[in-house]
């Protein structure tokens, strides 16, 4: 099967470059409140940010499939409002949910696929999860074993599909071969049936670059000498030129400094 491809995506405009670059899926994520929306960690993105963002995207109309991030509001601050937040987002535009899956959660997505939403299921390293550190989840036995059953459960009750963050190729390679449903990695090795990335990370708007990620393209550089070649050439006089303008007839503007 072709791998599927999902990006992160929080607003129309990279929406449609994803959709001519023949992506699958737009991922509507929680990153977009560090990324984009200036909050210093993901804890802090609202749900109606999250749905602002979703509505951007869904605004473009691409023929992209919309994941949208279930927030840490929903998840941790109103859980027995989980309905309505899932509703709202889906309202907003989002055709599946991204939860995050720690021990305890797994009712939550019962809750939800019950309902008849349609749920991705997130597993390894969760960003929601307070305390837990960014680095690989699943190296010992214990958590190995953990993950391996967060993944099945999703399966069994209902996930649609699994993002597997942070987790050995070789962990996302079996987690991968036990479940049907499709898994899709992000510093998961090439193993899953899938890969997803943030956008900033891959196109050089990320203050660094993450061993799971690649500098794919250097917008973040290309964007900056756009804005500093403005402003010099504002300075400088060189912009705007008599092409970038149009004009009337001088006799009108004669007329009008005549009627003062
Ligand atoms: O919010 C996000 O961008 C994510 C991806 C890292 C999978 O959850």
């Amino acid at each position: 099967m072709k791998p599927i491809t999902m990006l992160t995506c929080y607003d129309a405009l990279t929406a449609k470059i994803a959709e001519k670059a023949g992506i699958d899926y737009l991922l509507v994520g929680d990153s977009g409140g560090t990324n984009v929306l200036g909050y210093g960690d993901v804890c802090e993105v609202r749900l109606e940010d999250m749905c602002f963002m979703t509505k951007s995207v869904a605004r473009a109309k691409t023929k992209c499939k919309i994941v949208a991030d279930i927030p840490y509001e929903a998840v941790f601050e109103k859980p027995a409002e989980i309905l309505t937040a899932a509703k709202k987002l889906t309202d907003s535009g989002a055709d599946i949910l991204k939860l995050e899956i720690e021990e305890g959660r797994i009712e939550m997505l019962k809750t939800l696929t019950a309902a008849g939403f349609s749920v991705c299921t997130h597993i390894g390293y969760t960003p929601q999860t307070p305390n837990l550190k960014l680095s690989a989840q699943g190296k010992d036995l214990s958590r190995a074993q953990e993950l391996v059953k967060f993944a099945k459960q999703s399966q069994e009750f209902g996930a649609e599909m699994i993002v597997l963050e942070l987790i050995p190729a070789n962990l996302a390679k079996y987690i991968t071969e036990i479940l049907t449903i499709p898994t899709i990695g992000i510093g998961a090795g090439k193993f899953c049936s899938g890969q997803v990335q943030v956008w900033c990370d891959i196109a050089g708007f990320s203050p660094r670059i993450f061993k799971h990620a690649k500098l794919f393209a250097n917008a973040g550089e290309t964007l900056l000498n756009a804005f500093s070649s403005f402003a010099e050439e504002v300075r400088n006089g060189n912009f705007p030129t008599p092409a970038n303008a149009v004009s009337v007839d001088e006799a009108i503007v004669e007329e009008l400094k005549k009627q003062g």
